[in-house]
């Protein structure tokens, strides 16, 4: 598997002090990326925050000075019609913007009054649109979509339709602090033996208690919610997770 990466979630954090908590996610705790979790109340039961306060919080940290390095914004866009975002979220200063599978087989150009250039329905449209805007692609399933969905996209011949990290979902996407579902696993290991380079994430309880099933799976993007954010030394956290993957 490629190196283990470390992103704690914001989800977790003060959301009156977000920009404390991303100069903390990055310069006290050694993180790689940091995951931001945008939930619109409708793809999932749950709201967070959008465009605006990513740009204001991306403006405390410096860009990646090499595509998915260091200070990465790894965008999880638990959102209906995730073709609507793209640009948005590119201004806002998104790196990596992982949109969910059952999301963009769910937008068809009626869900668009005004459609336009910015309508794109299938995945891997929508992957190539991403491309087109300047960040990375990840696509995420749900603990209750198959992985074998994702082999057309995976496999297309045009490498501006693939994208460059797939999340597995360990638990339903909402809400921090839910127990790890360890049934998840299988799915991992699954795309690991297809795919020995590709940046595979893993979302939903991890732990130190967790990570070593994640990781034996083949998990190497690893997020943390209240693992890292409720722990009083987090960046042990950090590095005992890194470890966990590296070993
Ligand atoms: C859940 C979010 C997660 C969340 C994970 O819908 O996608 O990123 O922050 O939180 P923990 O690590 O506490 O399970
Ligand atoms: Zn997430």
């Amino acid at each position: 598997s490629p190196p283990a990466i470390i992103a704690p979630s914001i989800l977790s954090a003060d959301f009156a002090a977000l920009g404390d908590a991303v100069d903390s996610v990055f310069n006290k705790w050694g993180s790689d990326w940091v995951h931001v979790d945008i939930m619109d109340g409708h793809f999932v039961p749950n709201l967070t925050f959008g465009a605006p306060v990513v740009t204001k919080i991306r403006s405390r940290v410096p860009k990646p000075s090499e595509p998915l390095g260091k200070r990465t914004f790894d965008c999880h866009m638990m959102i209906a019609e995730p073709h609507k975002w793209v640009t948005e979220f590119k201004n806002a200063g998104c790196d990596l913007y992982c949109f969910h599978y059952e999301a963009a087989i769910s937008s068809t150009a009626a869900d668009s009054p005004s459609a336009t250039s910015d309508k794109k329905t299938s995945p891997k449209e929508l992957i190539k649109y991403i491309h087109s805007k300047g960040m990375k692609a990840g696509i995420a399933i749900k603990p209750k979509t198959p992985v074998n969905v994702l082999w057309d996209i995976l496999e297309s011949p045009n490498a501006d339709e693939r994208p460059e990290m797939v999340l597995v979902m360990t638990v339903e996407p909402g809400f921090g602090g839910q127990s790890f579902m360890a049934s998840e696993l299988p799915k991992v290991t699954e795309l690991r033996k297809r795919y020995p380079d590709m940046h595979i994430e893993v979302d939903g309880g991890l732990s130190e208690k967790t990570i070593d099933q994640a990781a034996d799976a083949g998990a190497n993007v690893i997020v943390a919610g209240s693992a890292v954010f409720g722990a009083s030394d987090p960046g042990q956290v950090v590095k005992a997770l890194r470890n966990a993957v590296d070993k």
